[in-house]
């Protein structure tokens, strides 16, 4: 299927690795600039040359944390410099917080809110006058299933994503007049560092016997006992999904938070 958006200009947050790095990779088959953003210079530059062994692929790079106030008028400011203008932007930087009210403190609470929620917001506003001058835009923000099933485990994660799910249905609303359609996706278990990093150690402390096992083993057996189709999803599957909400194919879809989870409304 042609997406459509051969020359369309997009920013994709936490383009480094994961499902970010999936998403920019699927942009750029389909023939959009794309501005790549993370904080780790060394690790985005890496990424940067593998997308740009893409035949054609035309990719700039910006090392920015997404929580930080003035990061939102950079990053869109570096997109047109770059490339004359911006018509796609794809909220996907941060990572999932495990653990519920009672153990979470307000740093991780100031901090959550600031990369997935507040970064969101500064992003939109400062992205959208440039997708109404073009008359055309598409913003895909990374939810999660926990943002429509809360997980007490997942206490921070969830209220933001439900969060998330209302700021893109209100956003919807607000610039469907302009030609810009606004979603979120919920996602379900996806291996990514994300997983292995802040997920499976929360899940190794409640279940002992998995104790022996690897990383991945851990992942595989827990996305077997939770989800439907048996196992955890990958980058590519939730960048196939990321890209078609981001295309000229997509008309009729707008403030909608499509659940990408294998069946699942929990992952943990
Ligand atoms: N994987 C899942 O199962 C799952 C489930 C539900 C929701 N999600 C959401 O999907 C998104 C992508 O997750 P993932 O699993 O692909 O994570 P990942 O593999 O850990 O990749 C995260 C990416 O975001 C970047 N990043 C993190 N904090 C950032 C910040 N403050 N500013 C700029 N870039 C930042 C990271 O690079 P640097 O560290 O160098 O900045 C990296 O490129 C996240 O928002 C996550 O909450 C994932």
């Amino acid at each position: 299927m042609d997406l459509g958006i051969a020359g369309r200009v997009a920013i994709v947050t936490g383009a480094s690795a994961g499902i970010g790095y999936a998403v920019a990779d699927e942009l750029l088959a389909n023939g959009a600039s794309v501005l790549v953003v993370a904080r780790n210079e060394a690790r985005l530059n890496q990424a940067a040359e593998k997308l740009l062994g893409r035949k054609g692929a035309k990719v700039a790079t910006l090392a920015a944390d997404v929580a930080k106030p003035e990061s939102a008028e950079i990053i869109v400011g570096k997109s047109i410099e770059a490339f004359g203008g911006l018509h796609i932007l794809v909220n996907n930087a941060g990572r999932a917080h495990a653990g519920g009210l009672m153990n979470s403190s307000e740093e991780d609470w100031e901090e959550m809110t600031g990369v997935k929620l507040t970064s969101m917001r500064r992003m939109c506003k400062a992205a959208i006058p440039h997708m109404q001058k073009a008359g055309w835009g598409r913003i895909v923000n990374m939810s999660s299933i926990g943002g429509i099933y809360p997980n007490p485990k997942l206490f921070v994660s969830h209220v933001l994503s439900a969060a998330i799910n209302n700021l893109t249905k209100s956003l919807a609303m607000e610039v469907a007049k302009d030609g810009i359609l606004v979603n979120a996706i919920g996602i379900g278990a996806v291996a990514t560092d994300n997983w292995t990093n802040n997920m499976v150690p929360a899940v190794r402390r409640a279940r002992q016997e998995f104790s022996t096992l690897s990383d991945d083993d851990v992942i595989a057996r827990i996305s077997a006992e939770l989800t439907p189709v048996g196992r955890a999803g990958t980058a590519r599957e939730i960048a196939a999904i990321a890209a078609f909400l981001s295309s000229d194919r997509n008309g009729f879809v707008t403030g909608d938070t499509i659940e990408a989870s294998g069946g699942a409304d929990r992952f943990m």
